[in-house]
Parts: C-alpha cells; sequence; structure tokens
C-alpha cells in the first residue's frame, strides 16, 4: 500500500541567485497534524509564480522517497530533508512509472486526480543547488506530478493512499513527461494521450501541436518555430532590387528578387525576413526584421519599410536604396502564419503593421478562401493609409468580406464611407460593432499597446488565448520567471572589461557585442546586456529559450533532450562558434 510519508508546504519567499531575486515557493518543511487539502492549496502553502504553477490543475506536487534514495545514489548526496524537491507530499509506493494520469487516490477526508508530470524550471535546480536538475529530472524519468484536488478534506503523514480509480488511456507520468520532451513523439501515443480528459489543458495543447506537426526536427509542442518549415537558406544572401514603390506618405516597398533570376523560395504568409545593411558613408552595420508584404509564393519578396524618424534602418533603406542594388537578406522566418483552417479569420492591424497580415489577406485572396474574412485596420488618415486599394482588390475577390477602416484624424479630404468606415481607433467596440465571432482565429499585428489591447478585447470577445496571435516588430518582451522585477535597463554593452570573441549581433534589439569567454552561454551573455530573453528551465528541456540563428553555428556544451527547429539555437545552453546573429 503506498504511503503518504511527509506532508510540506511552504509560502513563496525572496532567495538570492546569481546577484538576482527569485519569488520562489520551492522551499517546503514538513507539518504535522492534520492540513487541509483545498481545491487550490493545502493549507500553509503557495507558488511564487502562478504562470508555472500552481492553480487547480497543479495543487499538490507529488515525489517519492524511492526517488530521494535514487539521487542520492546518482548525485552522492546525503543531506536531502523532505520537500527538497519542492513537493509536498512525500510518498512511498507511487513511481511515475506506474501512477497514471486520470489515476484518483483517497488519502484521509479529500480525494485527488493525476494531471501532469512536474513543470521543468530552474528552481528546481536552484533548491538542489544542482542547476542541470530540471534536465536530469526528465532525463532520469522521474519528474514527480501534480494531483488536483476532487474533494477538499484532511490529510495526514501516515495515512495510506487508496487508489480508487484509473486513468482512461493507461498512460504513466513517466511516459507523458517523455513523450513531450524527449525526442520521438509517436502519433499513436498522441491520440492516446488526447483521450485522457484529466490531462491538463496545457499538455493537451502542447499534444495537439506536436501531432499537428509536419515538420522534421523541433518540438512544435514547446516551440512554435518547430511548426514552420525550416528557413529555405542559411546565413545571408545578396537580393537584387527590383522595383521601389511609395505606398503612403511614410511606407515605401522594395521588390526583392534573387540574383539569378530564378524565383525566391515561397514564404509562408505572415513571415519576416531580416536583411543586413553593411557599414558605409551612411552608418555602421544594422540588423532588422521587416515582414513580408506581398503575396507569399510570387517568387520575389516585398519589404515595405516605414521611416521612423529616429530609425537609422529605415532612413537609410529609404534615402538610398534604389533599383539594381543589393541586399544581404536572411531567409523567411517565424511562427506567426496564416494557419490552414475552415474557421472565420480576423485580420487586425494598426500603421505598418498591416505588412504580414496584407501577406495573408493576399493568400486569402489567392486562394478564394471561403472563409468569413474580417480586415480591420487602423491609420491616421487617407496619406498614411498604405495599401489602400491594393487591400480592397483583395477583399474584392473573396465572397463576403468585412472590411473596418478606422482613422484616428480623418482630413477634410478623407471621405467617410469611401476611404474609411469610422472614424477613431481600432478599439473594442470597434470589434463588437465589427461583429467579430467567438470562434475566429485572430491576427494582430500593430504597436505593443495597441496589440495587447486587442489581445485583450478579442478574449472578451469570447475568442480563446490559443487563437488570438500577435507579431511584434522589434525586441520581444522577456520571459524570467519568478525573477523580480528591477528597474529596468536599456540594453546596453557588457559592464567590465570586453570580449575579445566573435561578435555575436541581436538583430531585434540592434547590438553587436564581442563574445566574452566568461559567460557560460549565449542567455547568460545576453542577459549580461540586458537583451530580453525568454527561459525557464535553463538545461536543454522546455524550449522556451528557443531562438532563430539568423547567421552563424553555435554549439551545445550539454547536448538538449531534444534539438530545436532547424536554424534555431536553444541559447540556454549554447556558446557561438564564430560570428553569430539572434533574432533577439
Ligand atoms: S530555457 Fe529551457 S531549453 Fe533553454
Amino acid at each position: 500500500m503506498a504511503r503518504l510519508e511527509s506532508i510540506n508546504v511552504g509560502l513563496p519567499r525572496d532567495v538570492t541567485w546569481q546577484g538576482r531575486t527569485v519569488h520562489t515557493g520551492i522551499w517546503k518543511a514538513p507539518v504535522t497534524g492534520p492540513v487541509m487539502a483545498r481545491r487550490l492549496n493545502l493549507d500553509g502553502d503557495g507558488q511564487g509564480d502562478l504562470g508555472g504553477h500552481g492553480g487547480e490543475q497543479r495543487a499538490v506536487m507529488v515525489y517519492q522517497l524511492e526517488s530521494y534514495r535514487y539521487w542520492e545514489q546518482q548525485l552522492g548526496r546525503d543531506d536531502f530533508v523532505p520537500g527538497q524537491f519542492g513537493e509536498n507530499f512525500t510518498v512511498t509506493g507511487l513511481p511515475d512509472s506506474d501512477v497514471c494520469i486520470g489515476d484518483r487516490y483517497r488519502i484521509g477526508e479529500a480525494v485527488f486526480e493525476v494531471t501532469q508530470p512536474r513543470v521543468t524550471c530552474y528552481r528546481v535546480g536552484i533548491r538542489m543547488d544542482d542547476p542541470q536538475m530540471p534536465a536530469l529530472l526528465v532525463k532520469h524519468h522521474r519528474p514527480g506530478f501534480y494531483l488536483r484536488v476532487i474533494a477538499e478534506g484532511r490529510v495526514d503523514a501516515g495515512q495510506d493512499i487508496v487508489k480508487i480509480g484509473a486513468g482512461p488511456g493507461r498512460m504513466s507520468v513517466a511516459e507523458i513527461d517523455a513523450l513531450l520532451y524527449l525526442p520521438e513523439h509517436p502519433r499513436e501515443q498522441l491520440a492516446r494521450a488526447l483521450q485522457i480528459s484529466a490531462l491538463s489543458p496545457g499538455w493537451q495543447e502542447s499534444f495537439r501541436a506536436l501531432d499537428r506537426q509536419r515538420t522534421a526536427g523541433g518540438n512544435s509542442g514547446l516551440s512554435a518555430e518547430a511548426a514552420v518549415p525550416p528557413p529555405a537558406w542559411s546565413g545571408f544572401r545578396a537580393l537584387r532590387v527590383s522595383e521601389v514603390h511609395r505606398e503612403s506618405r511614410s511606407v515605401v516597398s522594395f521588390w526583392l528578387a534573387a540574383a539569378d533570376g530564378r524565383p525566391l523560395p515561397a514564404a509562408l504568409p505572415g513571415q519576416f525576413v531580416t536583411i543586413r545593411l553593411d557599414p558605409d558613408d551612411l552608418g555602421p552595420a544594422l540588423v532588422r526584421n521587416y515582414s513580408l508584404s506581398g503575396p507569399p509564393g510570387g517568387g520575389e519578396y516585398r519589404i515595405s519599410v516605414k521611416a521612423e524618424q529616429r530609425g537609422m534602418a529605415s532612413q537609410r533603406l529609404q534615402t538610398s536604396l534604389r533599383a539594381g542594388d543589393t541586399l544581404s537578406v536572411a531567409a523567411p522566418r517565424g511562427a506567426f502564419v496564416l494557419t490552414d483552417s475552415a474557421r472565420p479569420v480576423v485580420l487586425i492591424s494598426a500603421g505598418i503593421g498591416a505588412t504580414p497580415v496584407l501577406a495573408m489577406l493576399h493568400a486569402l485572396a489567392a486562394a478564394k478562401s471561403s472563409r468569413d474574412v474580417w480586415w480591420i485596420h487602423g491609420a491616421r488618415d487617407g496619406a498614411d493609409h498604405a495599401f489602400a486599394a491594393e487591400a480592397r482588390e483583395l477583399l474584392g475577390r473573396l465572397a463576403d468580406p468585412r472590411a473596418f477602416i478606422c482613422y484616428s484624424r480623418p482630413r477634410d479630404d478623407d471621405r467617410l464611407t469611401v476611404d474609411y468606415s469610422d472614424a477613431g481607433h481600432v478599439d473594442a467596440d470597434l470589434l463588437a460593432r465589427a461583429g467579430v465571432p467567438a470562434d475566429a482565429d485572430a491576427y494582430v499585428c500593430g504597436p505593443l499597446p495597441f496589440m495587447t489591447a486587442l489581445t485583450a478585447a478579442l478574449i472578451d470577445r469570447g475568442l480563446s488565448a490559443a487563437s488570438v496571435r500577435t507579431e511584434v516588430f522589434g525586441a520581444r518582451d522577456g520571459l524570467s520567471p519568478g525573477i523580480s522585477a528591477v528597474a529596468g535597463r536599456r540594453p546596453h554593452l557588457p559592464d567590465g572589461e570586453p570580449g575579445a570573441g566573435p561578435s555575436v549581433t541581436f538583430a531585434r534589439t540592434g547590438l553587436s557585442v564581442p563574445w566574452n569567454d566568461r559567460q557560460a552561454s549565449l542567455l547568460e551573455f545576453a542577459e549580461s546586456c540586458d537583451v530580453p530573453v525568454r527561459w525557464s528551465c535553463r538545461t536543454g528541456v522546455c524550449h522556451t529559450c528557443e531562438t532563430a540563428l539568423l547567421s552563424g553555428a553555435a554549439s551545445y556544451g550539454t547536448e538538449p533532450l531534444e534539438p530545436p527547429a532547424p536554424g534555431s539555437v536553444l541559447i540556454c545552453c549554447s556558446r557561438p562558434d564564430g560570428e553569430v546573429v539572434l533574432d533577439l
């Protein structure tokens, strides 16, 4: 009979880690006497980062004494105490290889259901004083698991754990964990996993993404980059400017063609290219991303550049780039792409944010799509309204499109109902007037506050968070789970002696820095420059740090459990092999 050996609780606290403050609830200590198990927590327990831990699906964490003994041997340690692995219940007799998702157990007065394996995260490495721990738990098939509280009640250490129900599908915690994080994702196993309603929604979403993956390499359950085909070429390639066209007061388009005249590989609608401007009389080397705005699969690429007052690259392109010139261009990339579906599609943009969604509109028009299409765009006025005639023509090829054009400051000669449909901004009220349906796929591009507001408004209208996709121009927001915010510093050269290594370019940030061998990884190097980065496990498991490697090569100190998508790199466990350009 399985037994509850120890109940461990702890409230979040601040700990210092690598000079930063981490707010974490991973320190748990044993309690004596009965403890109330409630829907969201044991009494006296809490989590520091509810985005990654806690909640109804992850109310109680379980780890096994047998695994304690295993790790004592593996790691040569004898200093473990109850709660060492951040678990609430230390148990005997519930191995990850036997316990199945959906199994139900009664302990004392309460009833629990197994929902998912442990979330791999760097905090277990902090607690164990071993940064490799997140990867080891997965690699050795000993992650531990979470319980949902089905019936609240008191539990006490020493009580028997009585199995009262078996999960459908009979998929063990270890099997489910390996199915997501380790290479090989057999479709038959994915199908079985997706039948288990007790599996937490986040894991179900990951398995659905893996099931849809048709590309080789990478893990689309962990990173959207793996869901799109690999880049058509590596590094930068010289393309010829075939045509230059002014689209509006501030936007100029450049058509790019292969130097040998052959058609360029098709991009997916919504993808972007990275261009590199070499240093010249007009300024230093610059690397920038531009969404492709033209018809996908047309044999040439079109980028559309808005002149920004302080935009060094846009000024240079608009003032000096002419038809016949060449430009260094990396292959189309990005996971902000129109997905195949019969659902209604809503394309929302502001200003130059029209570019990727215009490529999607091209794709819908070319396919004579029968999907219901909403085209919603905001501009300042008619002079700033790029692609007006082009979008109108494309919409005209669709069966029953809905178009809403908002001018925030229409000029006297801008014609209401002809040039624009609404005076004002694209906002929640407009979405309501437009009748955007709850079962739509939405693609949103524009300034960050615009996308934040529109995403919230779309979710308020009933769209699921997964069906609202956004595209960020420039640096993306970082994700540093549990790290307490400090006054932000703009990206900068690292403090102290500069490195003597090859140049590392952060394309979105616009920073090139010589690599410093003092840093253990590209992630640590980016952090030393305050470049926004996203990460969770820091040991090559979760793929949160997966980043497009636009040029150059990197190698891994410790190989990740599963390689990232071709053309991408896991920056938490890699170092550059020469000059690199990262999409950061
Ligand atoms: S942060 Fe998890 S793989 Fe890099």
